[in-house]
């Protein structure tokens, strides 16, 4: 697997790519950054097939919409999605195909209505459900508290404890165990941000 986390001050994107076929897919890009995108790919030799948002991003503009009309991608987003621009939706259970990759998706619903996590091998991509130390806010456009503690408690504590979550808002991985060692022990989730992950 190639993988590329891409930093723009506090909010990060990824590139996830299959070594055999050479199918990549960007996750989270950011406007800004579509040079960079696809700068890394040529170096490595990869062909984008996906630009993919883990949720609508009420705080930043998103370059998928860009990178797909510039490279003739689809745009992937959850099915409860309200963009207009999105040509493939997926849903709970589905996956997404790179080459010998699976990106398996995750409703995992709080921070948005949208947000899902995306489990790869032995990492989870957690957009802005899950971050290093505390969760995403809920008081942006469809955030919902009680959504974000069922997603956590009934859906990312329950999978694999060796994964590392990898959020869209921070700055290193982290295994599951240590998040839930720091994890709110209320319902209440709507307070449970860290300073730096306010995305
Ligand atoms: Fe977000």
């Amino acid at each position: 697997m190639i993988f590329h986390q891409i930093r723009s001050g506090g909010c990060l994107s990824y590139i996830v790519g299959c070594e055999d076929s050479c199918a990549a897919a960007v996750i989270d890009p950011e406007a800004s950054l579509l040079d960079k995108y696809m700068a890394l790919t040529t170096r490595d030799g990869l062909r984008l097939h996906y630009a993919i948002d883990t949720h609508t991003h009420a705080d930043h503009f998103s370059g998928s919409r860009a990178l797909a009309q510039k490279l003739g991608l689809p745009v992937v987003m959850h099915r409860s999605s309200p963009a207009p621009f999105v040509d493939m939706h997926v849903d709970d259970g589905e996956s997404i195909a790179l080459g010998k990759l699976r990106l398996s998706v995750m409703h995992t619903p709080g921070h948005t209505s949208d947000s899902m996590t995306l489990l790869l091998d032995d990492r989870i991509l957690t957009g802005d459900t899950l971050h290093i130390g505390g969760t995403g806010r809920t008081d942006l456009p469809s955030g919902d508290p009680d959504q974000l503690y069922e997603s956590l408690f009934n859906g990312l504590l329950r999978l694999d404890r060796s994964c590392s979550c990898i959020p869209r808002t921070n700055t290193k991985a982290a295994s599951i165990p240590r998040w839930r060692a720091r994890s709110p022990t209320t319902r209440d989730c709507s307070n449970t941000s860290v300073p730096d992950s306010s995305n």
